[in-house]
């Protein structure tokens, strides 16, 4: 009887937990930045760094005249950009990005991934890029992009 009632006990438990966790909402932010990580270290990591931490030497031009991949991390400068410009770097490749900024005399080492990557994931990318940073630049970069949605109209 004893044996009986201990065991009776754990499976009341196990049922009470599996229904307490069918109540357990999912955090959609921490979804995205799940997927996120799972595409940057696909299709980012290979030339920005499995942590973010760019090429070697990032700051100097390769004998090619391009740029090797600066970090994502707080230690680049990728957070002082406002999310359209990320955004569209990512979509459309640093030699369009840039020639839509008006630079054209520059030639870029960043391919386009507006064909491999869906809209969702790029902004999946973007929220797990963003989740590595410290609330100072997160605030510091959300700021800007609402600056420039207030310049773009
Ligand atoms: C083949 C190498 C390569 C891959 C893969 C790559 N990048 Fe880059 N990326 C670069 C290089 C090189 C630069 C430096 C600027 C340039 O050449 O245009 C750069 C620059 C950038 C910039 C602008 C600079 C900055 O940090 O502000 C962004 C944004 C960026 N990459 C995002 C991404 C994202 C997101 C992915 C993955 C979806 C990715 N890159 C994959 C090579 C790469």
């Amino acid at each position: 009887m004893k044996v009986f009632l201990a065991f009776a006990a754990i499976i009341a438990i196990g049922i009470a937990s599996l229904y307490s966790l069918s109540f357990m909402k999912p955090d959609p932010v921490l979804e995205a930045q799940v997927r996120g990580q799972i595409i940057y270290d696909k299709s980012c990591a290979a030339c920005h760094g499995i942590n973010l931490e760019g090429q070697e030497n990032w700051r100097i031009q390769n004998a090619d005249g391009t740029m090797p991949a600066p970090p994502h991390s707080v230690e680049g400068h990728t957070w002082h950009h406002d999310d359209g410009m990320l955004i569209n770097y990512t979509k459309v490749g640093g030699q369009q990005a840039m020639a839509d900024l008006g630079i054209t005399d520059f030639k870029s080492g960043m391919p386009a991934f507006g064909e491999v990557l869906t809209d969702d994931q790029i902004s999946d990318v973007w929220a797990y890029i963003k989740s590595t940073w410290t609330d100072r630049e997160r605030a510091a970069q959300a700021e800007r992009t609402a600056a420039q949605a207030l310049a773009d109209g």
